[in-house]
């Protein structure tokens, strides 16, 4: 069966992906995933940090079966219900006045750009249009947002580049100063950059940095496409910091699997967009929107945030103790259930094959690093036998 289905993938799918994981899941249970042979393995990844609730929440499957039997889209030239009603969550659960729904991370981030650019370009300052990212930072896939992403092996086929990015290194805030010029449109970076490894950015560098826009008329965007929505044990990682972005996106867990993103902005810079200057057919339609609005609903009565941040707290812990066991892991970083172990040489590769052996999914960077996302509803008691197998694993390697 997976057999077959590996050879259709191989003959019918661009081959973007290389050779997945060998695993195909039929059906999923809160942390479980099931194949059809009936294979159970633990969820730790949550399909690169989007699906917080789990998987198939009974009332979040209930919400969107009944949403699906209503109304699906309608476009956003009528008025939509659930689109209004979720940008008011949004505005009432975080510093934005605003909120414009699109599809995907990238798409959002590509809207961040546009909108922290207009800003300028309404005040009669078209010149300041550039934008500075971190070097080893992720913004997505799209053309502009490949260009703002700082890492050479995303860019390299794609050149010549959309232009105007500069790429600094994370938590260096001189290297940022000196990068800025009068043209400076927008700073944009992750407070914690997932993709490269789990790199926190620190609280006085990002403190520093507000300063820094703040003092020369710069647009602070944070990419909360990864860490929003409870996934560093806030609603919102910036809360963490004590430092407000002026505009900040979100996608992956916004819709815990339902595709949407969001582009989340002060009121002074969100009205830079006016009639005409942006879009979307499918962004901020009745099924997606109503997805995430049930994701609030949800978060709210099963308190999932604070389950994040104690439940993050422990996993720590309990990987900083394996961590002073075994001279192999080097450092234990991450907020909240965003976690990230590096090991020497290629010894995390050896680890998440071992722990997939057992029916554990994980993510790997690089080999060298072990990337924990799993679902915001994890339990102590199921972090604790996640641990088990990992110093097994760490034990045999
Ligand atoms: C921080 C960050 N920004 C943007 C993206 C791109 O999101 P999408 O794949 O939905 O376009 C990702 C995806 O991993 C991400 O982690």
């Amino acid at each position: 069966m997976l057999s077959q289905i590996i050879e259709t993938d191989k003959q019918y799918y661009m081959n973007t992906f290389g050779a997945r994981t060998p695993v195909c899941f039929d059906y999923g249970k809160g942390l479980e995933l099931y194949t059809k042979d009936g294979d159970k393995y633990y969820d730790f990844f949550a399909g690169i940090a989007v699906t917080a609730l789990g998987h198939s929440h009974p009332k979040f499957v209930k919400s969107i079966t009944e949403q699906a039997g209503k109304l699906l889209h309608t476009s956003s030239i009528y008025y939509i219900e659930k689109q209004a009603q979720l940008a008011k969550l949004l505005v009432e659960n975080s510093c934005a006045d605003k909120a414009f729904f699109c599809s995907t991370g990238a798409e959002a981030n590509e809207g961040a750009m546009k909108l922290a650019k207009i800003y300028f370009y309404k005040q009669g300052k078209p010149n300041k249009n550039e934008i500075i990212t971190l070097k080893n930072s992720f913004h997505g896939r799209t053309l502009a947002t490949v260009a703002a992403t700082g890492q050479e092996k995303y860019q390299k086929p794609y050149k010549p580049l959309t232009p105007g990015f500069k790429h600094v290194e994370i938590n260096d805030f001189d290297a940022l100063a000196a990068a800025v010029n009068e043209n400076t449109a927008a700073i944009m970076m992750e407070p914690v950059q997932g993709e490269s490894g789990v790199h926190p950015a620190k609280a006085e560098y990002l403190k520093k940095v507000r300063q820094l826009c703040d003092e020369k008329e710069i647009i602070l965007i944070f990419d909360e496409v990864q860490t929003g929505m409870g996934r560093t044990g806030k609603l919102f990682a910036y809360e963490n910091y004590g430092v407000e972005p002026d505009i900040f996106t979100l996608a992956k867990a916004l819709g815990n699997g339902i595709p949407i993103g969001a582009v989340c902005a002060k009121e002074f810079v969100a009205s830079g967009f006016e009639p005409g200057d942006h879009g979307t057919t499918f962004g901020g339609n009745p099924f997606s929107c109503n997805a995430a609005c049930t994701v609030f609903e949800i978060f709210k009565e099963e308190k999932i945030v604070e389950n994040a941040a104690e439940v993050g707290a422990y996993f720590k812990e309990k990987l900083n103790a394996l961590a002073d066991k075994y001279d192999f892991i080097t450092e234990v970083r991450g907020i909240g259930l965003m976690l990230g172990v590096e090991t020497k040489d290629s010894i995390a590769k050896k680890i998440c094959d071992a722990l997939f052996e057992n029916k554990y999914l994980t993510g790997c960077i690089a080999g060298k690093i072990i990337r924990i996302l799993p679902p915001l509803v994890i339990t102590k008691a199921d972090v604790d036998k996640f641990i088990e197998v990992l110093a097994k694993a760490c034990e045999e390697v």
